[in-house]
């Protein structure tokens, strides 16, 4: 079973170290081109919104970092260890994100760099369009939008 908490402060450089090990190859190109330093990142993801931990069965997944801004859920991130890939924990995730906010938020929207074929054809597996294209950071703009009447009836785990 899933479960979902806060973040101990001490779970954010494992946070970081995650980020770089299983997004490192654009993660660091992304930030440069951002002319954001890796301190200043860490200072982004202590202050801005609030990072959760994911739990499969008591054992740490991965996590998710949000971020409401008027009546957007902004996801900056969304990442498992490898061990916990590909066994629908995405999936799962995204769709207690949906269920949580819809209804007092309109939209969920994320950034995937383009080379992150996997993760894009999860998103669009659950719900996820395209609505623009950061050209020179490689990333697309994807959302999924928490008012349509099939906004929770999408993704393998339903
Ligand atoms: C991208 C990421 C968040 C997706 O989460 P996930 O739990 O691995 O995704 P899911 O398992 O829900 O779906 C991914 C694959 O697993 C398969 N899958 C889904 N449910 C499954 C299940 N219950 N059992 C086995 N496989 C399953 C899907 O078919 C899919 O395969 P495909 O894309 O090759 O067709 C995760 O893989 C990850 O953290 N990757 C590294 C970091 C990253 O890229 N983060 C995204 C940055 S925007």
């Amino acid at each position: 079973m899933l479960t979902f908490e806060a973040a101990f402060p001490e779970q954010y450089d494992d946070c970081v170290k995650l980020m770089m090990d299983e997004a490192g190859d654009y993660l660091r190109g992304t930030l440069k081109l951002m002319q954001i330093s890796v301190d200043e990142f860490n200072h982004l993801l202590r202050t801005v919104g609030r990072l959760y931990a994911i739990y499969d069965d008591k054992q740490m997944a991965g996590f998710y970092w949000i971020e409401e801004r008027e009546k957007v859920l902004h996801l900056h991130a969304l990442l498992l260890k490898k061990h916990f890939q590909g066994k629908g924990i995405g999936t799962q995730t995204l769709n207690m994100l949906a269920s949580k906010y819809k209804g007092r938020l309109t939209t969920i929207e994320l950034g995937v760099h383009e080379s992150n074929e996997a993760a894009i054809r999860m998103y669009e597996r659950n719900g996820f369009s395209t609505v623009r294209q950061l050209e020179d950071l490689k990333f697309r703009i994807m959302q999924k939008d928490l008012s349509s009447a099939d906004a929770l009836a999408t993704g393998k785990d339903n």
